[in-house]
């Protein structure tokens, strides 16, 4: 039977603002509890409605499920490995440059389908002459354009995946990753891959301790000229609250305490358990870039106490170190190649 669920059931779940407000970056996932396809095609259908410059269309997605390939993350990047061994549904992200030998045709598809008019100085003809004016621009350029436009298709799957209750978090990939993926996707040379997501259901509380720090809105956005700042008024900024876009910032209490107790659940040993002081943003304050107060190891423990390893056995490998990931690739036979 199909587990499709009506649009009522859908519609209601979250609005724009409280999706833009809930989303975090989540790296801690349920290992054992699968994402429902239909989730996973709807923020593809979400990235494949973002607006590209010149209608280009470039993004591109190869979605893997990690049950079906275990190992996968081993061929990923050496910092996104502890995210990507707990995330039952992992996206690469990717834009085809080879795109850009039909923009002619993507323009005049505007032009046919009511989008642009000759009100707006658009013909057929002259787009014909106009393009393939990618060719003749700097791949530097064209390779700036796609990424923008990638990027704004995450963003649209990101927000729907957190309409659907589902935590992702995008992770880089190393040299040695990106030249794994060309091979283990089969992926065309006019592929560039960019990012790696992780989809599953967070582990730790969907908000991620509270709002992730922010420099102030007035250090980032101005009013007719820079150095202007565009003023923040509080009815905004409450009107906002009440929509639950703009969120409590972390570390909300008990965030030390969900961190370590997930890192004991998943097996990962207590020096891997955070042993800082949590404390608020420093962005207000450039020169404020302070060493966090270090906890003994007894509060350390204290913050992990109570939790249990996961019943269903699953523990992490903990490879964000250097040497570990080395040692495991060499029982592996994984080259410095693969
Ligand atoms: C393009 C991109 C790449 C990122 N790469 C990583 C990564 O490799 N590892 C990671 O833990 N987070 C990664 N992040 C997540 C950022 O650290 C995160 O967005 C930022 O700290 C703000 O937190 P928030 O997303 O929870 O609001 C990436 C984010 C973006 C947009």
């Amino acid at each position: 039977m199909s587990d499709v669920p009506s649009a009522s059931e859908v519609g209601s779940i979250m609005d724009t603002f409280s999706s833009i407000g809930l989303r975090r970056s989540i790296r801690w996932y349920e290992p054992n509890k699968s994402v429902e396809k239909w989730k996973v095609q709807a923020m593809l259908e979400a990235a494949r409605l973002s607006p590209t410059a010149g209608n280009f269309n470039g993004q591109r997605a190869i979605v893997v499920y990690r049950d079906e390939d275990p190992e996968i993350w081993e061929f990923i990047s050496d910092w996104s490995q502890i995210t990507t061994q707990m995330a039952p549904v992992l996206i690469f992200w990717c834009y085809d440059m080879g795109n850009y030998d039909t923009m002619g045709q993507s323009i005049h598809d505007l032009l046919r389908t009511g989008a642009l008019d000759k009100a707006h100085g658009w013909e057929y003809d002259r787009v014909s002459r106009l393009f393939p004016l990618p060719a003749m621009l700097p791949d530097a350029v064209l390779h700036r354009l796609a990424a923008i436009d990638l990027g704004n298709a995450i963003q649209n799957a990101c927000l729907v995946a957190t309409s659907l209750g589902l935590g992702t978090c995008l992770n880089g990939a190393s040299g040695g990753a990106r030249r794994n993926t060309k091979a283990k996707f089969n992926l065309p040379d006019t592929y560039v891959f960019s990012w790696l997501m992780t989809v599953g259901y967070p582990a730790e509380s969907m908000d991620g301790g509270g709002a992730r720090s922010r420099p102030p809105f007035e250090t980032m956005f101005f009013e007719k000229q820079v150095g202007n700042p565009f003023e923040r008024n509080p009815e905004v900024v409450k009107l906002l609250q009440d929509l639950n876009m703009l969120q409590p910032a972390g570390p909300l209490p008990g965030r030390l305490e969900e961190i370590n107790k997930l890192t004991r659940r998943f097996g990962l040993g207590d020096e891997w358990l955070t042993d800082w002081k949590l404390e608020d943003s420093q962005l207000g304050d450039l020169a404020g870039d302070k060493k966090p107060a270090p906890l003994s190891a007894e509060e350390v423990r204290a913050t992990a106490a109570g939790a249990s390893a996961d019943p269903s056995g699953f523990t992490l490998k903990p490879t964000v170190k250097r040497e570990e990931i080395q040692k495991y690739r060499e029982e592996k036979g994984i080259g410095d190649a693969d």
